[in-house]
């Protein structure tokens, strides 16, 4: 491993994303035709299965998929996380919700083994994910995406996918990017669902862009993208549609619609309510770390405790 990229190299997570991409920016210049590449990856159900090649052996829709029983984390003094419990099942769309500041961030990061609980434990497929290590946590199949983008910016979208799949099948990556003849076969594999899954997400036309120049909710995607590459069985998603604009949202909703009717358990932490509305199946809303409601939508809509967690706090309030 010399001149390969690798974590640290050009790693920014960051408002400079944030910023929209000028419009000006390179016309039609790097613009890739998947079709032309790939003819294959013109037929939807074609990429469906690349994106997702277990799904038909994923069994078990509605079984508890994670589980975190009294669940809690504390920062200092603070108790960020308080004695958390709920459950994931298979196949659906769990929207995590609550006021800014009430765990919904904090409680991905117990889950995913950025943070060690202070209490609590958390099931992942029947395995208890204590002392589970991050690497690990994903090769068990959790991956997410961050509230504040990650990407390497200095990468095009497709490198950016293609060290998303090397978590998952320790494809090499410089010889993936730089074409070595012992690694031919494993670049094809990954390069080819790299490609699938940037057309899945939508952004295929951009893969050899780089990926700082990429429109802010093309780099959501490509998060999103990166986050599919390592074949998880679950995917956490962190305000996936902050700084989106209505149709941004509602396109995003989509997405994720489409994401787990390819056979993937998506975790959905949002903090605007209505959103969340029309794409979950079920609502775990926290308030002040604390679990106060656990319910369908619509009733999660009707309850009381929520209606108050949420009064003056408008939706579109920063997050
Ligand atoms: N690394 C940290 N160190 C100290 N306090 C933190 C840390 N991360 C989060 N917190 C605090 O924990 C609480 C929950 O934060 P967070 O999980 O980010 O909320 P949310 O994602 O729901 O907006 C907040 O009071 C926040 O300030
Ligand atoms: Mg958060």
């Amino acid at each position: 491993m010399t001149a390969g990229p690798g974590p640290g190299d050009a790693l920014f997570d960051n408002e400079d994303m944030a910023a929209p991409a000028p419009e000006t920016e390179a016309p039609s210049a790097g613009i890739v035709d998947v079709a032309a590449v790939d003819p294959a990856l013109s037929d939807p159900d074609t990429v469906a299965e690349v994106v997702a090649p277990q799904r038909e052996i994923a069994t078990g829709e509605g079984q508890t998929l994670l589980r975190t029983d009294g669940l809690s984390v504390r920062f200092g003094g603070l108790v960020a996380l308080d004695d958390v419990t709920f459950e994931i099942r298979r196949g659906e769309i769990l929207g995590l919700i609550g006021p800014n500041g009430a765990g919904k961030t904090t409680c991905f990061n117990a889950i995913t083994g950025v943070y060690k609980p202070s209490g609590g434990t958390v099931t992942f497929d029947g395995k208890p994910l204590e002392k589970t290590k991050r690497n690990e946590i994903t090769r068990l199949g959790i991956a997410r995406t961050f509230q504040n983008i990650r990407l390497f910016g200095e990468m095009t979208a497709l490198e950016n996918v293609v060290v998303g799949t090397d978590a998952r099948h320790r494809t090499s990556v410089p010889g993936a990017i730089f074409r070595t003849a012992r690694h031919r076969r494993e670049e094809r594999d990954a390069v080819e669902r790299g490609l699938a899954l940037l057309e899945f997400v939508g952004i295929a036309p951009r893969a050899v862009e780089k990926a700082k120049n990429l429109s802010y909710g093309d780099q959501r995607r490509l998060e999103i993208a990166r986050a599919l590459a390592t074949e998880p069985k679950l995917l956490c998603l962190d305000e996936p549609a902050a700084g989106f604009n209505p149709s941004e949202k509602s396109a995003l909703m989509d997405l994720i619609r489409k994401i787990r009717d390819d056979g993937f358990t998506v975790l959905l932490i949002e903090h605007d309510m209505r959103l969340v509305m029309g794409v979950t199946d079920r609502i775990v809303v926290l308030e002040f770390g604390r679990k106060i409601a656990d319910d369908l939508p619509t009733a999660i809509r009707e309850n009381p405790a929520v209606i108050a967690a949420y009064l003056g706090v408008p939706d579109d309030a920063a997050s």
